[in-house]
């Protein structure tokens, strides 16, 4: 049931706050990750981990991207992600003391499951699955098992699973963190951080009529390019997937820094770019590859936090997102990306719940 949205996508981006909130009920306190609440052999499981191997599709695989930053910043561990339909047919190196973790909403996504069962075959210390169906494939297949709390997803662009699969991801690094070195209060300051976040993100799913307006700009366009600098970057990417999905305007994600390598060169006043900007230790690279941008003639879009002193001026539009912890900014950040390409679609008129060419689960190659 859509309740009063038009579109089941958009119920649940809405619904962001509350499943958010749901997938760290009963495992956080004020400020600390309950490690049992991640199953009762996890102590003894992420003790011996020294590699992470995440493994995904698609949207999962972007969750995956952002984890990779977390893991080796907070639990200073080496961590490699790849997209299942990948790693499934090269030869590939698992290390015994590696955590083979699947992500997956639906958890029966062929190729996901694929390269797990051939992984075990491999060899490897655990299995973990962050997922959001229960008793699904790859639940049953997995030694550890975090659950999102999205409830069903109905929407084939997937909004709520992928910020609930960052949330059980943060917990999961912040676990694997205290079996590392991570400090007491770096964790408590990330807890805390995770107990704004309902909040933030509702802060963001204000700013949904600014966003509206500013989404007319893309209705007559081709063509799009994302940006973002380190764990911004998967974010770009994300936004660029959700904006290809619904609306069909193609859109490429790049890092900020490699604007220079080749996709400048496409820049003009019919490509928009958008950039997700918070005010971290990365804006300052940023801001030079927005200038590089404006001084070709793109029309620049940039979400920003208000501390990052960027005003609207000609060729650039800025829309404020509240300011939030650096490490809980990419789950922030997503929502103003889903928000734009879901008024775009709406503007074009596609079948926004269920895009041409497209099924809510791959469960065939
Ligand atoms: O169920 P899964 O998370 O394994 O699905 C993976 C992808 O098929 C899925 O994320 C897909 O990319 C979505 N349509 C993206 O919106």
């Amino acid at each position: 049931d859509k309740g009063e949205y038009r579109h089941f996508m958009l119920k649940e981006i809405h619904e962001q706050p509350r499943v958010i909130q749901a997938t760290m009920e009963g495992r956080i306190t004020d400020s600390r990750v309950l490690e049992q609440a991640l199953g009762t052999e996890a102590g003894s499981l992420l003790d011996d981990v020294r590699h992470v191997q995440i493994i995904a599709c698609g949207t999962s695989y972007h969750a995956g991207m952002v984890a990779r930053y977390w893991i080796e910043e907070l639990a200073g561990i080496p961590c490699s992600v790849e997209v299942a339909s990948e790693f499934r047919y090269r030869h590939h190196v698992i290390q015994p003391d590696t955590l083979f973790l699947c992500i997956s909403q639906s958890g029966e996504t062929a190729d996901t499951l694929a390269a797990l069962r051939q992984a075990k075959d491999a060899g490897f210390r655990a299995a973990l699955a962050i997922c959001n169906v229960p008793g699904s494939s790859l639940v049953r297949e997995s030694d550890l098992v975090i659950m999102t709390q999205a409830g069903p997803e109905i929407g084939v662009a997937s909004t709520k699973a992928f910020t609930t699969q960052l949330v059980a991801l943060l917990l999961f690094t912040l676990a694997l963190g205290r079996h590392n070195g991570l400090s007491e209060k770096r964790e408590a300051d990330i807890v805390a951080a995770l107990h704004r976040l309902p909040g933030q993100v509702a802060d963001a799913l204000a700013l949904d009529g600014k966003i509206a307006e500013l989404s007319k700009a893309f209705m007559d366009k081709n063509h799009s390019l994302f940006l973002g600098r380190g764990a911004m970057f998967p974010v770009a990417l994300e936004g660029a997937l959700k904006l290809k999905e619904i609306s069909y305007i193609h859109a490429e994600a790049y890092p900020a820094g490699e604007l220079k390598h080749g996709p400048l060169a496409l820049v003009d006043s019919e490509m928009p770019v958008v950039t997700v900007a918070p005010n971290d230790e990365l804006l300052e690279k940023l801001k030079s590859n927005l200038e590089e941008v404006r001084a070709r003639g793109g029309e620049l879009f940039v979400f920003a936090d208000g501390g990052a002193e960027l005003q609207d001026q000609p060729g650039i539009h800025v829309l404020q997102i509240p300011e939030v912890h650096p490490i809980t900014a990419p789950i922030v950040y997503t929502l103003p990306l889903q928000l734009l390409s879901y008024h775009v679609a709406v503007l074009k008129g596609t079948d926004v719940d269920q895009p041409r060419n497209l099924a809510k689960s791959v469960t065939v190659e």
